[in-house]
């Protein structure tokens, strides 16, 4: 089976002009990861988990080595990938899940999580259909479904963040702490929404405020330790 994302000797670290060294992040990080494949990437605070997400999101770019995202049509290297593939893919194949929703004034929480649909070309009334069900689903109140989530508590935008970001499977799923403060009703919710997606075959690389939560998904684990985190390299 061809892989869906193919990590080689993942270097980054961050350039600090003004202290005139640079940081190491992490270095060495390798791994294979299929269809339906659970990654779980542990480590304590500051480590690099973030960083190495984003890296693999390319909103930061790698100090050395590859990214393999393979598709139909062959693999590329989201490491060197031009930035207009980079967008496409984000728009169509690579999901991004933080605790924090990006709220739009005046766009209210059903029309911010049917979104995803319509842009995919779903009908207006089916993907509205389709939001409440998952607003339904994470918890957040009926009366507050037309209203606006930039004025809604940081609990309530985060299950509008997670029915926003889990409404249209994608074949890769990055997750940072995606339920840092939630309750146990919705954090169920997203166990329950990620197994489905597990089992159509959505590849998955997570880090867990609770990892319990996930236990039973995970398929392999990396563990970023603090000595690599931690070393200073002078210019
Ligand atoms: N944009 C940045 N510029 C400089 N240093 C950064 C940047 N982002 C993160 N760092 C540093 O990289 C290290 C790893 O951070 P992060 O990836 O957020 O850790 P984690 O998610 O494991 O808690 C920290 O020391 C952090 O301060
Ligand atoms: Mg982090």
């Amino acid at each position: 089976m061809q892989p869906v994302l193919q990590v080689e000797a993942l270097a980054k670290t961050f350039q600090m002009h003004h202290l005139e060294q640079r940081l190491h992040a992490f270095s060495g990080i390798g791994f294979t990861l299929h269809a339906g494949e659970f990654l779980l990437l542990k480590g304590p605070n500051g480590v690099g988990k973030s960083t190495l997400l984003r890296t693999l999101y390319r909103s930061y770019l790698p100090r050395s080595g590859h990214i393999w995202y393979h598709t139909a049509e062959g693999r590329i290297d989201l490491a060197r990938a031009a930035d207009v593939d980079i967008a496409l893919l984000r728009r169509r194949e690579i999901g991004f899940v933080t605790q924090f929703l990006i709220a739009r004034p005046r766009v209210s929480a059903e029309d911010v999580v049917a979104e995803p649909l319509r842009l995919a070309g779903m009908s207006h009334a089916e993907a509205l259909l389709e939001a409440r069900r998952w607003l339904e689903e994470f918890g957040v109140k009926r009366d507050l479904w037309r209203a606006y989530p930039t004025t809604f508590s940081g609990g309530e935008q985060q299950k509008v963040n997670l029915a926003r970001a889990l409404i249209l499977p994608q074949r890769l799923l990055l997750l940072d702490e995606p339920t840092a403060s939630l309750d146990v009703h919705a954090r169920a919710a997203l166990v329950r929404r990620l197994t489905d997606l597990k089992a159509e075959g959505v590849a998955m690389i997570g880090v867990f405020h609770h990892p319990g939560d996930v236990a039973g998904l995970v398929d392999r684990d990396i563990e970023l330790t603090a000595e690599e985190a931690n070393e200073n390299v002078d210019f």
